[in-house]
């Protein structure tokens, strides 16, 4: 207590100081005459951010030490523990024990929530509502800022086309109109009032293009052209900056020959001289000690290297703390260098209100009250239920009714281990509810469930040892798949309707979670196989953090519903769509291939001079861009998803077909809904633009609106078009639009619009 009273004397001079000082900024000024006090040391000691051993583990190198390297004052921050008291214990030493009392950052990943657990993201970017979004964030930060956090390693806004990788799991899919809305209410979210208790610094990931990575395989390489990086990939990341986002974590790839954690052009020339982006970038974990595995130099090189580009805060490993002041001394890097990262880390300290209270965060009774409340719980329920895609219903199985019997089958229907999703650090999966517990509570007393196995949710040895490496969430059943087969089969048969809960374990996406074959296990696509010869209604619900190959699955199930992991509340979500309490409106933000050699498959690919058209050419055409054995279309397109309703788009009403310059069109379809359920559909504008300096994609996403309809009720729905949306990066960069014909699309996904065309003068 006394020392902290010291903490807050030598915080109170400061204070004054910022009074008779007015004319410069406060933060400058307090930074100003702290920088004045700290050794080069102390300044190198900022740039250290340390792993907790005991927390939640993400890499393979470890810090030691903390305690007396903080005290030491060798620690800018820590991350990986949300133990409050732990948390306490650590800016007790920063703050009394270290000699100038700087306090520390406490990071997490919190992903999608903290210790309620929202779906997984890419589940939740198929809602595309971005205040529903924003809310997952500002309860993320109600929740983890409780317990001592203030700075989360989120949004991941990695664009990827590549299911294979399993950090597609994390990320908003494919499209980056769609990413960068995400990316801005989350960042939103998080960072909604600096200074207050609840506020936490978001870090937007990873900087950069790492969805891209070679072959979808983890921590590959990615070399790609400036065009497509500035259309396509960069977008989200930008629009965070633009957001005003806190920090920036690095990438593990390399970008086209240069690590992302050494590379210049992309962390000075772009982040901060084109994009003004004026936070502090960190690097991921031991990516700096990572430069040497790519091959560029000793320790010290990568080192200088790492620091020179722009990575102002080493993720573990302490290269920066051994090697920077002997660099110094040999001329390769400069005081100045050190200060600038020294500087902007200070300065998110001070932003984020720490140097007034580094006790902000840390307060056990709002922990106790904030955590897993029925409020967060509820809107988590709420958020999974938008977030579930249905993507097939065909006869129309669903919504089932509460009577009868039904059989809950499959490996995952009765799996906490299994309902959070990949990244759920804090969270804990005895608090999930499972599909079944869900369907029980539903249905109450008013049906029969006969609950079955059927199979292990992978027999293959090799897959269910690195999958269970942290948790167990392959079970191996004692009995053969064939006992396990028949015992299912023989309930389904009893049953009206089957319900089969399949799909992929959790940690079967995330990070370091890559597969080349991306469909439904073997031993699970044995059990529909067998269910399916029961004759009985087979509906799937199926779990997974990626697109999935399912021709099969969409040949032989009557129903499929799209659960990906949908955290805390899953079952009793999943229990609402199967009954119809809430009419499913989710759309997938990646294309579902037909299969892996599709991959990577977009729907904002581009014409090719051979352009092929299943519909004009068929199956027997020669010199075509196409496949001989597959079709190039997608099984499901971006942006599609089914309702227990239908919906009816009209023709394109266009204010002006003919506009000139900055004026705005705006483009009215009417919706109208023609089945019996009331429901809410994504309206989505796309545009195309056939004539251009570089070759364009077919078409990309410009906007969407949400409509909800009553049964039989029609809405006018207008988006207003800009030139800001005709622009694109041409081959010397240059982002401007043409003057020319545009096609307006709106419809119910990427592939079935209705089309109007505009000529739009200069
Ligand atoms: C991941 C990051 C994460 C970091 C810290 C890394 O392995 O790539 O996304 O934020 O670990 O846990």
């Amino acid at each position: 207590m006394k020392l902290y009273h010291r903490f807050s004397t030598f915080f109170l001079i400061s204070f004054i100081s910022i009074q008779s000082f007015a004319q410069k900024n406060a933060s400058e000024y307090f930074i100003d005459s702290l920088m004045n006090k700290m050794s080069l040391d102390e300044k190198i000691g900022q740039l250290n951010l340390a792993a907790v051993p005991d927390g939640a583990i993400t890499g393979t190198e470890f810090s030691k030490d903390i305690n007396q390297k903080i005290a030491d004052g060798q620690m800018g921050g820590v991350f990986g523990t949300w133990n409050i008291m732990e948390i306490k214990a650590m800016q007790d030493i920063a703050v009394n024990k270290s000699r100038l009392h700087i306090p520390l950052l406490f990071g997490l990943d919190v992903i999608h929530g903290h210790k309620t657990i929202f779906p997984v993201p890419l589940g939740m970017s198929c809602s595309w509502d971005t205040a529903l979004l924003r809310q997952v964030a500002r309860i993320s930060a109600d929740e983890a800022s409780s317990e001592g956090i203030n700075w989360v390693f989120s949004p991941m806004v990695d664009i990827s086309r590549d299911p294979r990788w399993g950090r597609v799991v994390e990320g908003a899919g494919e499209d980056p109109f769609l990413g960068s809305q995400i990316a801005k209410a989350i960042v939103e979210g998080y960072q909604q009032n600096f200074g207050a208790n609840n506020t936490v610094m978001a870090c937007v990931k990873h900087f950069a293009l790492y969805g891209a990575v070679v072959g979808g395989r983890e921590y590959n390489s990615v070399d790609m052209s400036p065009q497509q990086m500035y259309q396509y990939y960069l977008p989200p990341y930008k629009a965070a900056v633009d957001a005003g986002v806190g920090s920036i974590m690095t990438s593990f790839n390399d970008l086209n020959g240069l690590p992302s954690s050494g590379n210049k052009w992309l962390l000075s020339n772009l982040l901060r001289k084109q994009w003004k982006f004026k936070g502090f970038t960190v690097s991921d974990y031991s990516a700096v000690g990572e430069l040497a595995n790519h091959g560029l130099g000793d320790e010290k090189t990568i080192s200088a290297l790492a620091l020179n580009a722009g990575t102002n805060m080493e993720m573990v490993g302490e290269h920066y703390l051994h090697t920077l002041k002997d660099l110094i001394n040999e001329g390769k890097v400069s005081v100045q260098a050190v200060d600038n990262a020294c500087r902007v880390i200070l300065e998110a300290k001070y932003k984020l209100g720490l140097f007034q209270n580094p006790y902000l965060f840390i307060n056990t009774e709002r922990a106790a009250k904030e955590i897993l409340t029925k409020a967060h719980k509820d809107f988590a329920q709420q958020v999974a239920e938008h977030s579930f895609v249905l993507l097939k219903n065909n006869p129309q199985v669903l919504p089932l009714q509460s009577k009868g019997t039904i059989a809950v089958i499959g490996p995952l229907a009765d799996s906490k281990a299994n309902m959070l999703g990949a990244w759920n650090a804090a969270g804990d999966t005895s608090n999930a509810i499972t599909v079944l517990d869900g369907i029980k509570n539903f249905v109450g007393g008013k049906g029969t469930i006969i609950y079955r196995k059927g199979a292990n949710i992978t027999d293959d040895s090799l897959l269910k040892r690195r999958v269970n490496i942290f948790k167990n969430e392959i079970s191996t059943d004692e009995r053969t798949p064939e006992q396990m087969l028949e015992d299912a089969t023989e309930a389904a048969s009893k049953a009206n309707v089957i319900v089969a809960v399949v799909g992929e374990a959790a940690d079967m996406t995330g990070e370091s979670a890559s597969r080349t074959h991306i469909d439904i296990p073997e031993s699970q696509r044995n059990l529909l196989k067998a269910l399916k010869k029961t004759g009985k209604p087979l509906i799937a619900v199926l779990f997974n953090g990626r697109p999935l190959t399912l021709k099969w699955e969409n040949d032989s199930c009557d129903a499929i519903l799209d659960v990906w992991f949908g955290g805390t509340e899953t079952g009793n979500a999943i229990a609402d769509v199967l009954f119809g309490r809430y009419n499913p409106s989710g759309k997938i933000t990646m294309s579902f291939p037909k299969d892996e050699g599709q991959i990577p498959l977009y729907y904002n690919r581009k014409n090719t001079g051979r352009y092929y058209d299943e519909k004009r050419d068929g199956l027997s055409s020669k010199f075509k861009s196409d496949y001989l054995d597959e079709s190039n279309d997608p099984l499901f397109p971006f942006g599609y998803g089914l309702s227990y309703t239908t919906f009816l788009y009209g023709n394109i009403q266009l204010s002006n077909a003919r506009p000139s310059g900055n004026e705005a069109l705006k483009a009215t379809i009417k919706i109208t809904n023609t089945g019996k359920y009331a429901g809410e559909e994504t309206v989505q504008l796309y545009i195309t633009d056939p004539v251009a300096r570089v070759t364009r994609s077919v078409e990309d996403l410009q906007g969407f609106k949400k409509v909800f309809l009553q049964s039989g009720e029609s809405k006018d729905v207008t988006f207003t078009i800009i030139p800001e949306n005709l622009k694109y990066y041409d081959y010397d960069l240059k982002y401007d639009w043409d003057a020319g014909d545009f096609i307006i699309r709106i419809g119910t996904n990427s592939r079935d619009t209705q089309s109007a065309k505009v000529k739009w003068s200069k």
